[in-house]
């Protein structure tokens, strides 16, 4: 009897616990959440405006947007999704045919897994941490470490770590992990003055809303010349839209080197996996791979000029994107995560890490248009100092400049993806070690929290796992 009693009671704690987070749990992928939009007072929690989901599992990263009403668009993402995770395979063979010829996974998923973070490996085989190259000539600006049968791979690089001692103010010791990336690149000659940039595979919740931020609204906080002298002097990239040769603001990637969802996904589509595009319709064999077998390999023998993915899936693939709803805050009201919050801009972090936009209007997804949004970027380029430095620019991103990640869905990569790697390149293992790595521009927002008390700098930790 008693034991009934109190499972009851339990009962009604959890219930009413969800019903004041207005969560609804939603299992598993594709599950509709019905939950009706706007119906919170406060909207703290919606870190992704209307587009916010409050999925906590594994799937976290992958759900639709919950204002997608859309039969049309609710259709395209689940075909889009099925594309995210389509394995290719070499030409020739039974399933979907054009992987390579040289290519650095075999699927969109295999690089980020539950559309979230990859972590890098000690050695020689990588699954999502690629490598951009300049000066590499017959390699062309991506690392290639696998090949179909027949045609000759480009090499290896082995990446090592060394730990570097540190110490907060109060005595407290850390310890940080310095990469090491050791490259040999020489089944197409030896190129001398190679410049390289290992980044891994991000998540991809709310990329549309950021896709959908006005570029006049981001330019905003540009400040190149640091006339506010606060230290800090956010720089926008401007890249080429490979649709209409034309310059464009960046956006996505570690760099902000991609302008748009589309490009960054059908360039995704040759340089990592090596399945040609509408807009990138020709197969990649750099300098003298050219005449060798990869340069014979083209197309899956659809013939030259012919994608191997055509525009329908292309539209599916960015549709899917665009809609991918941002995971909502948890325990947001717990005193100990307010102060984190309260840390985090008396602290300098929120120059960088801006929490609140207005999306502008998108085209066609109304769902991602005219949304207030806690992103936690500026999707600007800042000088980050010489530790996180790859001296490799970019567009107009220097060696030493990295655009501000969002801090959305953050504290989530855990339950996704089993790990808590941080930075372009995974070297960080947590979020203080990430926060330690900073500095450059973020330098003295970096010492404010090495001088914080530990009671602060978990509070801060805490904030950034709410997110
Ligand atoms: C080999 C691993 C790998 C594969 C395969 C891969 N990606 Fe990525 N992806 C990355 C890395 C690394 C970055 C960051 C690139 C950069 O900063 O230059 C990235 C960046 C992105 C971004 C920008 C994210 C942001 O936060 O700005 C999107 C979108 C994306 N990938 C989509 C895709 C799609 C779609 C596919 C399949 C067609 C794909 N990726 C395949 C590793 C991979
Ligand atoms: C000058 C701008 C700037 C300031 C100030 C700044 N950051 Fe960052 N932050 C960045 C950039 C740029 C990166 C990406 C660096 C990289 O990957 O090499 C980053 C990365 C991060 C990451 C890892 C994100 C990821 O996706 O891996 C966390 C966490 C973070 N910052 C938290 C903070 C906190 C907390 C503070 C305040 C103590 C802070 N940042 C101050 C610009 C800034």
């Amino acid at each position: 009897m008693k034991l009934i009693l109190i499972l009851i009671i339990l009962n009604c704690t959890i219930l009413k616990e969800k019903k004041e987070n207005n969560q609804i749990a939603i299992l598993g992928l594709f599950a509709l959440n019905q939950r009706p939009v706007s119906v919170s007072a406060d909207r703290e929690a919606y870190s992704g405006g209307d587009a916010t989901s409050f999925d906590t599992t594994s799937f976290a990263f992958q759900q639709q947007a919950p204002n997608m009403t859309d039969e049309a668009k609710q259709l395209a993402f689940i075909q889009g999704h099925a594309i995210f995770t389509t394995s290719w395979v070499s030409p020739g063979n039974a399933g979907n045919p054009g992987l390579g010829p040289t290519f650095n996974n075999v699927s969109c998923n295999g690089c980020h897994a539950f559309d979230g973070r990859g972590r890098p490996n000690v050695g020689t085989n990588q699954s999502a941490l690629l490598f951009r190259l300049s000066n590499a000539t017959n390699y062309g600006e991506q690392f290639s470490p696998n090949s179909i049968a027949g045609v000759q791979n480009e090499g290896t690089f082995t990446v090592s770590y060394t730990e570097q001692a540190g110490t907060y103010a109060d005595g407290e010791a850390y310890s940080l992990r310095v990469p090491t990336y050791t490259q040999s690149l020489n089944n197409h000659g030896s190129p001398s003055g190679v410049l390289v940039s290992a980044r891994i595979a991000g998540q991809n919740p709310g990329l549309g809303l950021l896709e959908a931020i006005a570029e006049e609204t981001i330019l905003q906080n540009q400040d190149i010349l640091d006339s506010n002298k606060d230290g800090i002097s956010g720089k926008a990239n401007y890249v080429t839209d490979a649709k209409d040769n034309k310059t464009k603001i960046g956006r996505f990637g570690w760099k902000a080197n991609q302008p748009n969802l589309n490009q960054q996904n059908q360039g995704a589509f040759l340089g990592d996996i090596g399945i040609t595009s509408p807009l990138f319709p020709n197969e990649n064999c750099p300098g003298t791979q050219a005449a060798g077998n990869c340069g014979l390999a083209t197309n899956t023998g659809r013939g030259v000029g012919v994608p191997e993915i055509n525009q329908i899936s292309i539209d599916r693939l960015n549709s899917y994107m665009l809609t991918i709803a941002v995971p909502g805050r948890r325990n947001w009201k717990d005193s100990t995560v307010v102060r984190g919050k309260d840390l985090m801009s008396s602290i300098g972090c929120t120059k960088c890490h801006i929490s609140e936009f207005r999306t502008g209007t998108y085209p066609n997804f109304t769902e991602i248009s005219n949304q207030t949004i806690r992103p936690y970027t500026d999707l600007l380029l800042h000088d980050m100092g010489t530790g996180l430095a790859d001296g490799r620019p970019d567009f107009l991103a220097d060696g030493s400049e990295w655009r501000t990640p969002p801090l959305w869905g953050i504290g989530l990569i855990k339950s996704v993806n089993g790990h808590d790697n941080l930075l372009h390149d995974g070297r960080a293992r947590g979020f203080a070690e990430a926060i330690l790595w900073h500095g450059g521009e973020a330098e003295s927002s970096k010492e404010n929290f090495r001088k914080l008390p530990k009671s602060d700098r978990d509070a801060m930790v805490k904030f950034l796992e709410s997110m």
